[in-house]
């Protein structure tokens, strides 16, 4: 379980909320295609984070259950959705991906930024598509991306960026035996008084094979799905592996 830090959060929320924001138009683009969807769409956002997903889809009407196990990500979710759940629209749920249940149904669900290769094992994996299978009404849908094994062997490098306000390191690391990558980000962030705050967080990803992800979703319950890229969601892929990050498109029949 990895549920981000406190001191982490304020520079994910700065920094790395900015990709869930340019990947959302295509995700909505392909859940806009189906022509089921209602007036007023319900997404799940399973690992939400600070919430920059979830805000572009309230922005377009979609009502968003965001779902994180860290109460300081879930914290600038609530910030940056404050109008959104003033009004009703959108609800922060602070749950494991592994165990949880919705109250109502859900029509789509995403998961981005590799949030599923953060689960420790297959059997975590499985846990968590059970839950999102459970939560989804007939028709669902569930996106989510995952680094691949040739995407992780990426993180195996030292990496710092100093720039007058943020100073930035990450240290990566790969077992491909033991299927698990690591990165540590640590740096310093100016504060509004002018003063530096340290933060550290120690990441791992699961570098889940992708036949296994097949398999695992076969085994709970899903039916259909396919691998593709961000930019083509539609398209299976012959040769997932080769990528360096996929999206998975599964749905309830
Ligand atoms: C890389 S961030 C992705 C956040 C967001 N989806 C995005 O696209 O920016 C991974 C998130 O997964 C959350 N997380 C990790 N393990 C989790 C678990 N078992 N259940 C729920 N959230 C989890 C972390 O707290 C973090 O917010």
């Amino acid at each position: 379980m990895q549920a981000y830090q406190e001191s982490f959060a304020r520079i994910y929320n700065l920094r790395w909320g900015e990709w869930a924001k340019s990947i959302a138009p295509y995700l909505e683009k392909f859940l806009a295609s189906f022509s089921n969807v209602s007036e007023q769409p319900t997404l799940l956002d399973l690992c939400c984070g600070t919430g920059q997903l979830a805000l572009h889809f309230l922005q377009r009407g979609f009502r968003v259950i965001g779902v994180d196990l860290s109460e300081s990500m879930l914290q600038y979710a609530r910030e940056n959705c404050k109008e959104y759940l003033e009004a009703g629209l959108a609800q922060f749920i602070h749950a494991d991906a592994t165990d949880f249940t919705l109250e109502e149904p859900v029509q789509f669900a995403v998961s981005t930024y590799d949030a599923l290769n953060h689960l420790a094992n297959l059997e975590a994996l499985k846990k968590c598509l059970k839950c999102v299978h459970r939560a989804l009404m007939d028709e669902g849908v569930f996106i989510f991306d995952l680094n691949t094994r040739l995407g992780l062997r990426r993180w195996a490098t030292l990496r710092i960026e100093d720039e007058p306000n943020l100073t930035l390191m990450q240290s990566g690391l790969l077992d491909e035996a033991g299927r698990k990558a690591w990165v540590r980000i640590w740096g310093f962030l100016r504060a509004e008084d002018g003063r530096y705050d340290r933060f550290e967080e120690t990441v791992f990803n699961t570098a889940f094979h992708l036949t296994e992800v097949s398999n695992a979703l076969k085994e709970t319950g899903w039916h259909r799905w396919h691998f593709s890229r961000l930019g083509d969601l539609n398209t299976p892929l012959e040769d997932p592996e080769q990528e360096g990050r996929v999206f998975v498109v599964a749905f309830i029949d």
